[in-house]
Order: C-alpha cells, then structure tokens, then sequence
C-alpha cells in the first residue's frame, strides 16, 4: 500500500527522531508547517502549546475525521473524539509506531510494507477474516508458553469442532511440532524465499500440517535457527492474515521478547494469554510486558494466566503485583507434563483426567465461554459509554 501520511505536531526536540522512525516503519511524516499532503492519521502533543493543539485537532476533525493520537503528560485532553486515543508520555518513538499501526488495523487498513495487505486490497487474496488470533506470550523462556499454546489449540478443537490453527512464531526456537507431532517438516520458511505476490491462499495450505488424531491444523516457521532472518515480520503478518481469513481460532506461539515480528504478531491479537510462573523474575519481566503493552494500547486484551500455579508466590499476590486478575491457573505436574510433550502427545489428550489437563481445557474457556462480567447491566452501560467517549 502506499505509505500512510502521518501528521506530527510535537516538540522540535523530539521531531526529528520520531520521523526518522516513522519512515523507517513505512510512514511518511508530514510537518505542520507542510501544507497540503492528504493526512491519513496524526499525532498530536496536547501540553506544549494546548491550544494550537486544540486548534489542530478541531481542523482534523472539521468535515472529516482523521484518527489522532493525544499525547498528554497529566490530564488528557477533553476534546477526544471517536477514532482518537490518548497516550500518555512518556511516548517514545517505537511506542507511537505500535499505536500507529494498531491505528490503521482498527480502520480496517493495511499496515504499510504488508505485502499480502496490498495484494488482498487488490482482490487477490482474501480480506482479513474473523477468526480470533489468542497470541501466548511471556517475555521470558521456559514458563511454559508452549506447552499452554499447543493445549489450548487441542481443547479449542475438542470444545468448539471449528478450524484451529496453531502458529508457531516462536522464530529460531520454537517448535510446537515437538510437543504435537504432525507428519510433515514443511514450515514458512518454505515461502521465504518468494515474492510476496506467491504467499497465496494455496502457498499456506501447502506449508500447513493437520495433527490426524485431532484435526488441529500447524504452521510452523520452519526448524533451523539458521534461517530465523529469513522469517520477515511481512511473512508471519501475510500468514496472520490467511490464518484469520480461514479459521475460526489461530493460536500463536510468540517468541519471548520485543523484537519487531513478536510486537507486529502481539499487535494483531485478538487477545494476549500472558502466562507467568510463581517466581520473583518471571512477575517482574511480567510487569515490564504489561507497562508495555499498556503504552502501546494492548493492556484491555491481555489475560494472566499463571502456570505451576501451585509452587512459589501465591496467585492474589501475584494478581496484587500486575494489577490485574489472573483469569486462569495450570497446575505442576512435572512427570505427566514432560512424559507426554517428550512423546509429541500433549498431555491434555494423553492424560485427560489429570487436574492439569483440567485446567488447561479452562485455559481454553476464557476463550469459548467468556466469564460473565461482573458489573450490573445498568451501571456497565454508563461505563462504556464513558469510555466511548473518552477513547473510541
Ligand atoms: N504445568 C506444568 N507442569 C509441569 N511441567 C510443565 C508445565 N508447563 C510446562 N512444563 C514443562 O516445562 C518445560 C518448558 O515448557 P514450555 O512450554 O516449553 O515453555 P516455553 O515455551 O515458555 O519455553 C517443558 O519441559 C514442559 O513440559
Ligand atoms: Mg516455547
């Protein structure tokens, strides 16, 4: 597509580095002073001159409605209107990018340098379709993000009967297929090679595995770490997009940590599964994640899900810390759990009356049977629609 025009009103100091990142990402910067372009988003700094800002603001939204982003210190502005968001400094350079293209997506447009976005404008292949992307995250290796992953994938199937596709974007280390085994070795990195016109509905089928006993159906990037630059974020976003266009559930194995596929994958999720580990490390990195994907406008989709939930800090205080319930607990089961992924037979089909294997079909509930909110009927009116007003 062509590059989004992005409309940047904020301090001298801070300009020049934010448009050279914005280019960078597939932007073009417009100045204020720059008279003229088309202006398709804007990122306005409400505090250093308020009212120039609100003046600002009030002309991209005179006759038209250009989604703006409201950069404020203390107190966000109260002129916001639908199609804007506030974020609150300080707001780096590669945070405004993330709310940027988590902008665009929410207008239903592509992100700049999506290769199968501008092919799908096209007519060429299918628009993004509706199933629901729940990426598993954690910023650190080893709490058992895979295995929470895989099993979720399998107990979705088994719940719903729907498509399921489990994404393995754990690129260089990963390998779902270890723990399900599927027959065939075939991954994106099969594709990496193409020019994006021949990432195509076909492309991916080809490249796609189906698990026999279940029907879960498994894209992996490939197997060898050696291979891991060739996964580029356009290849694993062109696969989201067929992914979400053809299944009704797409599990995504993310990679552990804030490189640009994992922040572009976690940008396109329908919900985040934070999984944490009763450990002081692990909720610290935890937190981190969390101010993060709040600056960045993910916080409202992200869940906790806490694994070996039975050793180590106890599950309230650990809620206490984030700042955020924990939706859902696993329990440890050291022998059952490794015997099973050790024999690449998830330990939900393999033991299905162990707790374990229990708490793990709940992992899956969060998605196909939300809890009821909490808030009376009335009351959860008035929220909303302050919240509209504020942010939507
Ligand atoms: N709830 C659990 N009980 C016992 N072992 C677990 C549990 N969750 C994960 N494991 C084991 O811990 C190891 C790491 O888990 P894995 O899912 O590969 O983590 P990650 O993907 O986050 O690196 C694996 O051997 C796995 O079988
Ligand atoms: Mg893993």
């Amino acid at each position: 597509m062509e590059r989004p025009n992005v409309l940047l009103a904020l301090p001298d100091g801070e300009l020049a580095a934010a448009e050279a990142a914005l280019r960078r990402a597939g932007f073009e910067p417009v100045r204020l002073d720059e008279s003229g372009p088309h202006v398709d988003l804007a990122a306005i700094d409400c505090d250093e001159q308020p009212e120039v800002a609100q003046q600002l603001h009030a002309t991209l939204h005179d006759g038209r409605s250009v989604p703006t982003i409201l950069i404020f210190g203390n107190e966000p502005p109260e002129y916001g209107e639908r199609g804007d968001e506030y974020a609150m400094k300080p707001c780096p350079p590669e945070a405004l990018i993330y709310r940027l293209q988590a902008m665009l997506i929410r207008t239903g447009r592509t992100l700049p340098g999506d290769a199968a976005g501008m092919a799908a404008e096209m007519g060429d292949v299918p628009m993004m379709g509706e199933g629901r992307v729940i990426s598993v995250f954690a910023p650190k290796g080893g709490v058992g993000k895979t295995t929470i992953a895989v099993n979720m994938a399998v107990a979705l199937r088994e719940q719903t009967r729907d498509r399921v596709l489990l994404f393995d974007a754990d690129v260089g280390v990963g390998n779902v297929t270890a723990v399900l085994e599927v027959p065939a070795k075939k991954g994106l990195i099969d594709l990496a090679d193409s020019p994006p016109e021949e990432w195509t509905d076909l492309a991916f089928e080809h490249v796609t595995a189906v698990h026999s006993e279940t029907g879960v159906r498994v894209l992996t990037w490939g197997t060898d770490p050696g291979d891991s630059e060739k996964i580029t974020v356009d290849l694993l976003l062109a696969a989201l997009r067929w992914g979400k266009a053809n299944h009704a559930y797409i599990v995504v194995d993310n990679h552990p940590g804030y490189d640009d596929r994992t922040m572009a994958m976690l940008t396109l999720a329908t919900e985040i599964f934070l999984v944490v580990t009763p450990e002081v490390g692990a909720l610290r990195n935890s937190a981190q994640f969390l101010t993060l994907a709040r600056e960045v406008g993910l916080g409202d989709v992200v869940r906790v899900v806490v694994n070996r939930a039975n050793h180590g800090i106890a599950v309230g205080d650990m809620s206490k810390t984030l700042g955020l319930p924990v939706s859902a607990t696993v329990v440890s089961n050291g022998p059952k759990a490794v015997m099973a992924s050790n024999e690449g037979h998830p330990v939900i089909l393999k033991f299905p009356k162990e707790k374990i294997a229990q708490d793990l079909h709940n992992v899956a509930r969060l998605v196909t049977q939300p809890p009821m909110a909490k808030v009376a009927p009335a009351a959860r009116r008035r929220v909303r629609c302050e919240a509209s007003v504020r942010l939507a």
